[in-house]
């Protein structure tokens, strides 16, 4: 088992699995009020570059409720880059805590922290990746239906979330169909290994770039932000780029009645429209719960607990 989790990839589809049939039965206890101390006394330490909603409180109140605790560090406080390394950071935060949550710009720095930490490193969002969303996803996809029967549409941009949405198709033999602008594909490195691990595991992947052709018939079609974190000067630009790749009635026509997933935030009359986020057919918050139960799941796997 990897000793980090920065990438599905780096992950067996066994692995996967047990992670997500544990955060199935988190989500069952902690709807019933019920909470294992399986994190008792164990503390980790959550690092963010940019904005959070979601990854801040699910990894904080996440680690409480299995008995542990969370710490908080701003990059203006630890000042990788400027105050000292990202080696020394991760090696001093080895000798006190017993993990790292880290969302960066750079990929390649949760890379270095995993390098030189010797606890585990979770990637909570990098420009390149989002994993522990594509495993919240898949949770959600669960509850409706055996994911590997399921058709998955992605229509946006080709970023983070759905780099990682192709990375856990390529893992876990899912069905996912792509349509991306030309100019905004997803991480050509990252299809290419998508592709290699789906010749694997069974995976169909397709790209494209028209919306209707990927979503026809699907039973899921997910959408996210046309501006990630950090793009917030080309937003103008975006706009006019994505137009036609806007989640609306018109498109979902092209299904019978697909479930629609975004990962939040979400951008009303943008990437999607009001009446689609806000309607029956959006499972946006079911997503946004299982991000806290695939994570204790995954917080359990990495620190060792006892769970069976
Ligand atoms: N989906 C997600 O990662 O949300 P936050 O940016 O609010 O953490
Ligand atoms: N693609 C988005 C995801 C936010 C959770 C971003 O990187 O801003």
């Amino acid at each position: 088992m990897p000793k980090d989790f920065l990438s599905v990839a780096d992950w067996s589809a066994e692995d996967l699995l047990s992670i997500a049939d544990r955060a199935a039965d988190l989500r069952l206890a902690h709807r019933d009020g019920k909470h294992e101390q399986t994190l008792k006394g164990r503390t980790i330490a959550m690092y963010f570059e940019k904005p959070s909603l979601r990854t801040h409180v699910t990894f904080e109140a996440g680690i409480a409720q299995l008995g542990g605790h969370a710490i908080m560090l701003r990059p203006e406080q630890v000042g990788i880059g400027t105050r000292e390394t990202g080696p020394d950071v991760a090696r001093s935060l080895s000798r006190w805590v017993d993990c790292l949550m880290a969302r960066t710009f750079s990929h390649e720095l949760v890379e270095e922290l995993a390098e030189y930490a010797t606890i585990p490193i979770i990637n909570g969002l990098t420009d390149l990746l989002h994993p522990c969303q594509a495993m919240a996803d898949f949770s959600t996809i669960a509850q409706f239906m055996e994911p590997r029967e399921a058709t998955l549409a992605y229509v946006g941009d080709g970023n983070n979330v759905v780099n990682s949405l192709l990375l856990l198709a390529g893992v876990l033999g899912l069905r996912l169909k792509v349509a991306t602008p030309s100019s905004h594909r997803p991480d050509a490195k990252i299809l290419a290994r998508a592709e290699m691990l789906a010749e694997g595991s069974g995976a169909e992947i397709t790209l494209g770039e028209d919306p209707v052709e990927a979503v026809r018939g699907v039973d899921f079609v997910y959408t996210d932000t046309w501006t990630s974190m950090g793009q917030e000067a080309e937003a103008e630009t975006r706009r006019t780029i994505f137009r036609e790749y806007q989640v609306n009635d018109g498109l979902l026509a092209y299904t019978d009645n697909a479930r629609v997933m975004h990962c939040l935030p979400a951008h009303r009359g943008e990437e999607v429209t009001a009446a689609v986020l806000d309607g029956p057919q959006s499972v946006v918050f079911d997503q946004a719960e299982n991000r806290l139960h695939a994570q204790n799941a995954i917080l359990e796997h990495l620190l060792g607990s006892s769970f069976s």
